[in-house]
C-alpha cells in the first residue's frame, strides 16, 4: 500500500510503520507526505544594474570605491598619528584613555573603508554574469592548471581590476597601510629608554620593605597571621606611586600563609626565608601569569585557576600538577623590631611565566 513519493505519484502515501500489516498486529498510521514537491521557480530574470546602463552612474560608483579605499588609509594614518600623540610611558590614564580611543578610532575606519569598499565595487561594478561552474574531481593536471590561469585572466578581465588603475592603486595603498598601526604598537613592549629584561627582574621588593595588606597598604605583624590564615600582599609605598602603579603591583604581588612550622618542608640553603611557619610567594603563576589566589588549607596546595596548575606550599611551591614548569618564587621575609613581617631582599628570580627565566 505505501508508495514511494519521490516517484511523483500524485497519490498521498501513508507513511506510518506497520501499514499494510494488520496481520503483524499493527495498525496503519494516520501520517501523510503529500507526494507533490513545490516545483522549482528557477532563477529569477535577470536584470541589469544601473551602473551597467549608466556609464555616469558606473563613474560615481567608483569614485565612491576609490574614496573608501582613501578613508581606510586616512584611517591607518590617523591610528599612527594618535599612538605618537598620546603617548602612554608616563602611565597618565587620561593619555592611555585618549590614546586607546584614537587609535581604536583609526584602525576601525581603516578597517571599514575597505570592508565596504571591497562590498561595493563587487555588487556595483564587478561583472554581474551568473553562470554554472559543474562540479569536477580536484586534480592538479596541466589542464586544470591552465584552467586555473584562464580564470584568473577572467577575473582580471571582468573585476577590471587592471584596467581600473585608481580603484586597484587605492586598494593596494590601504591594504600596505592597514598593518602599519599594529607594527607601530609593537614598540611599546620594550619601553626604549628601559632595559626590558631589568624591568622584569627587579620588584618593589627589598630589604626591610614591609609586608602590607591588599589592597589597604595595612602593615602585617606576625602575630595577625593565625595559622591557615592566608593574606594578599603588596609591598609598602605600592599605593603611594603616581606612575605605573599597576605594573609595580603584578610583579610584586605576594601571597603570605602560615602553616605549623614542622610542616614545612624546606631546604637547607632556604631555611631561614620563613618566619615561624609564615611563609610568602609571588602570586604570578609561572606558567603564563593568571594569579594564583585558591588555597587549600588542609593540603597546603595552591591552585591556579587559569589552567589548573597546582604547588605545594610545604616543599618550596614546587609544582604537583599543571602546565607550569618551575615553582613560585619565594619572597625571603622576617621581622623587624617592631614584630611587623618585612623582606630581607627582593625576590632571587624573574616572577612570572616561565619564559622569563630564560632573560635571567
Ligand atoms: S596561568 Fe596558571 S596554570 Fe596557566
Amino acid at each position: 500500500m505505501a508508495q514511494d513519493a519521490k516517484n511523483g505519484s500524485t497519490d498521498a502515501v501513508v507513511a506510518a510503520s506497520g501499514a499494510g500489516h494488520a496481520d503483524d498486529g499493527l495498525s496503519a498510521g494516520t501520517a501523510v507526505i503529500p507526494a507533490d514537491a513545490i516545483p522549482n521557480p528557477g532563477h529569477p530574470p535577470h536584470r541589469k544594474r544601473v551602473t551597467d546602463t549608466n556609464p555616469k552612474k558606473e563613474k560615481r560608483a567608483e569614485r565612491t570605491v576609490f574614496t573608501l579605499f582613501f578613508l581606510s588609509i586616512i584611517g591607518s594614518i590617523g591610528a599612527i598619528a594618535a599612538y605618537i600623540a598620546f603617548p602612554i610611558e608616563n602611565g597618565n590614564h587620561e593619555m592611555v584613555r585618549m590614546s586607546t580611543l584614537f587609535v581604536g578610532l583609526g584602525m576601525a575606519l581603516a578597517l571599514f573603508g575597505i570592508g565596504v569598499a571591497a562590498i561595493h565595487w563587487g555588487k556595483a561594478l564587478m561583472n554581474d554574469k551568473e553562470g554554472i561552474d559543474e562540479r569536477h574531481p580536484v586534480r592538479g593536471d596541466d589542464a586544470t592548471r591552465e584552467e586555473a590561469a584562464e580564470i584568473f585572466h577572467l577575473a582580471n578581465e571582468e573585476s577590471g581590476f587592471g584596467r581600473r588603475t585608481l580603484i586597484r592603486n587605492s586598494l593596494i595603498g590601504a591594504l600596505v597601510a592597514f598593518p602599519l598601526p599594529g607594527v607601530v604598537l609593537l614598540r611599546s613592549l620594550a619601553p626604549h629608554d628601559q632595559d626590558p629584561v631589568a624591568l622584569l627582574k627587579e620588584t618593589m621588593w627589598d630589604k626591610g620593605v614591609r609586608l602590607t595588606r591588599d589592597p589597604s597598604g595595612t602593615p602585617i605583624k606576625a602575630s595577625d597571621v593565625t595559622i591557615g590564615s592566608v593574606f594578599h600582599v603588596i609591598p609598602e609605598g605600592l599605593n603611594e606611586l603616581e606612575h605605573d602603579k599597576l605594573n609595580a603591583k603584578a610583579k610584586a604581588i605576594v601571597l603570605l600563609m602560615r602553616l605549623k612550622p614542622e610542616d614545612l618542608i624546606e631546604d637547607e640553603n632556604r631555611k631561614g626565608w620563613s618566619y615561624d611557619g609564615i611563609v610568602a610567594y609571588s602570586k604570578v603563576c609561572t606558567h603564563v601569569g593568571c594569579p594564583v589566589a585558591l588555597y587549600e588549607q588542609q593540603t597546603h596546595h595552591l591552585l591556579c585557576p587559569c589552567h589548573q596548575s597546582q604547588f605545594d606550599v610545604t616543599r618550596h611551591c614546587e609544582v604537583i600538577f599543571g602546565p607550569a614548569k618551575r615553582p613560585l618564587p619565594q619572597l625571603p621575609i622576617t621581622v623587624n623590631d617592631e614584630g611587623y613581617l618585612v623582606a630581607q631582599s627582593d625576590f632571587t628570580e624573574p616572577v612570572g611565566p616561565s619564559f622569563w627565566e630564560r632573560l635571567s
